[in-house]
């Protein structure tokens, strides 16, 4: 019997895997370089965490949970998305006593079953922060602009950040009086107007057509705005203007999980099709307290891995993995591979990523395992060179080679890395 991996999940192995790495790398780089540190947190948590976190009226609660009774009878969930999981920890942990806001980085695995396709996978990766217990505009931007860093030292270019608020308490519930009249005069099914009832901002994400056109004369939340919300609004847009973050306002963005207020965004990646959302973020006023924390405010987001990896490719950007081979050795005889062992160890040690060709597969072949490894410069080594103590070192991008003593090779290739 041959397996298989199960339907829709990612899986990455070389030569793709030095890019999701690169990938990874580069937005855990953002993060890391602004003052967020590492939170490592389980993959499975209490099924209640998210159900009362992300929000019933959301698919990915409603539809896309891996639930399931473990031993004793408890209901656990893989994690669909990381927010609640940190809320969770920051509470049980207490972590909000300290100096705020807390700022996190977290990188891992989430599981969501969704109808698998082109960059939906039911089991993804994803970069996300989280900044907890501050609530001002110059947070808001530096989380955003630090999503933005990440994106943009990759090499990606044909993106759109997409910003909106969905402002305060009294601005939500201004708007909800409008939109929930607005709603009661639409011709809806049952199973949509429950879900509506729970969260009309839904139907502005509703795909059907006939939903979409009604909802075109929906009152939009960004005129219910209060003059706070406003104000605050109109400072992150201000700041992210002087750190030179272009956007745009999506004044009909509506988030995949419920519990976002205030500062809301989107990066949208305009190369992908259908699933465009390479990450999306948000403050979140009343996530920590519903999950009985502190009544603090915090923005994040998550980007997903996968889908920016598809926007690197997409764009034909080359990516380079965090450690590429720096020399590819091959020995011609088998005392000369004794010589390249002993040789490839002490380079290892030296810190200088090194392989060799394994096995007896002769020049041929083993200069094809050189080509495929992706070193920067390959030699070889033979009777005469073990004799003379020097070699050819190519370079595997230029052709060109060089004679060098192989007693030096240590220092050659430290000064040329
Ligand atoms: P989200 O928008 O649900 O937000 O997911 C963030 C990103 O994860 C998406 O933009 C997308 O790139 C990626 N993603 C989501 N689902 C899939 C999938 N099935 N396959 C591949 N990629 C996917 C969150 O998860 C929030 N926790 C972000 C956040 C943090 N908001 C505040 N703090």
């Amino acid at each position: 019997m041959k397996f298989q991996a199960p339907k829709g999940v990612s899986e990455y192995f070389p030569q793709r895997s030095g890019a999701f790495e690169r990938v990874r790398a580069t937005l855990i780089t953002a993060a890391a370089t602004s003052g967020y540190q590492l939170i490592e947190l389980p993959v499975f948590e209490d099924t209640e965490l998210f159900a009362r976190g992300v929000g019933e009226s959301t698919d990915v609660v409603s539809k896309e949970m891996y639930t399931f009774e473990d031993r004793g009878g408890r209901s656990i969930t893989l994690r669909p998305e990381g927010t609640a999981g940190v809320m969770r920890a920051v509470i049980e942990h207490n972590l909000d006593r300290g100096q705020l806001p807390v700022k996190l980085w977290y990188s891992g695995a989430f599981f969501r079953a969704e109808r698998p396709q082109a960059g939906r996978y039911r089991q993804f990766y994803q970069v996300g922060v989280e900044a907890i217990g501050y609530d001002d505009p110059e947070i808001d931007a530096e989380v955003i602009a630090m999503a933005d860093r990440g994106l943009r030292e990759l090499g990606l270019k044909s993106f759109r950040l997409e910003l909106t608020c969905l402002g305060d308490l009294a601005s939500r519930q201004a708007h909800r009086i409008d939109l929930d009249k607005f709603i009661s005069g639409l011709e809806l099914d049952e199973a949509t107007r429950a879900k509506a009832a729970l969260n009309p901002l839904r139907l502005f994400d509703d795909k059907r057509e006939a939903i979409k056109s009604a909802m075109l004369n929906a009152p939009i939340l960004l005129n219910y705005l209060s003059a706070e919300s406003r104000a605050n609004f109109e400072k992150v847009q201000a700041l992210l203007e002087s750190f030179g973050v272009p956007f745009t306002i999506n004044e009909r963005m509506v988030r995949g999980l419920d519990y976002y207020t205030g500062t809301t965004f989107e990066f949208v990646h305009e190369m992908l099709g259908a699933q465009s959302g390479i990450g999306g973020g948000g403050r979140y006023d009343g996530l920590m307290s519903q999950l009985g924390g502190a009544d603090l405010s915090g923005i994040g987001y998550g980007i997903g891995i996968d889908r920016v990896l598809l926007a690197c490719e997409a764009e034909g950007i080359e990516l380079q993995a965090i450690s590429p081979l720096e020399i590819f050795v091959i020995a011609l005889g088998s005392a000369e591979k004794e010589y390249v062992a002993k040789l490839i160890n002490e380079l290892r040690g030296a810190g200088i990523s090194s392989d060799m060709a394994y096995g007896d597969r002769g020049l041929k072949g083993s200069m094809k395992s050189a080509d495929k490894s992706g070193a920067r410069y390959s030699i070889v080594v033979g009777s005469d060179e073990l004799v003379s103590g020097s070699a050819q070192l190519k370079d595997m991008k230029t052709g060109e080679s060089q004679s060098v003593m192989l007693s030096s090779l240590p220092q050659i290739l430290r000064r040329s890395s």
